[in-house]
């Protein structure tokens, strides 16, 4: 049987438990996860891509079924160069539903082959966001509880 491959894109700026809890869920249902770091082209962003590749890599090391690229351009296109069908995204609160049935349903008519899965963000997640996590770290606040353990370095860089 063919592997089921599932992209997991996001700007990841940075990646936050709340995407870690996303990730390990996800490879439940997916042989092997491509997590897809958006370039800077999509939206200006507080790490460059090199850095916020970096703090995937480092956060994912101990998954073995789960790998980080880079993606440029439309989303869709990645998603077929990597032989996937599988898109999936985290839902938090009703508020980022209309968001990701926009891009969801753009992605659809884009290419039919394929499909957005959502997974809940778990309730300990569910006001985890990189926004925020920017926010404490700029105010001077603690945020070793909402990163996983490699990013915190990032803050002290930047
Ligand atoms: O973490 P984010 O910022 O919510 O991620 C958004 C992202 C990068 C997944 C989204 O902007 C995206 O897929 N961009 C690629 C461009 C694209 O394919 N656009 C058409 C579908 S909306």
């Amino acid at each position: 049987m063919s592997e089921r491959v599932g992209v997991y894109p996001g700007s990841f700026d940075p990646i936050t438990c709340g995407h870690m809890d996303i990730i390990q869920r996800a490879t439940k249902i997916v042989d092997k996860l491509i997590v897809a770091v958006a370039s800077p082209h999509h939206k200006k962003t507080f790490f460059d891509v090199q850095t916020r590749l970096q703090m995937v890599q480092g956060a994912i090391e101990h998954l073995p079924r789960v790998e980080v690229k880079s993606f440029d351009g439309l989303l869709v296109r990645f998603v077929r160069e990597e032989g996937a069908h599988i898109v999936v995204r985290g839902l938090r609160a009703v508020s980022d539903f209309e968001y990701e049935f926009k891009m969801a349903s753009a992605n659809g008519r884009l290419d039919e082959s394929i499909e957005t899965i959502f997974l809940m963000a778990s309730e300990r997640q569910q006001f985890t966001s990189s926004q925020i996590v920017r926010e404490i770290a700029s105010l001077g606040g603690e945020v070793t509880q909402f990163v996983p353990q490699n990013v915190i370095q990032y803050f002290g860089k930047k």
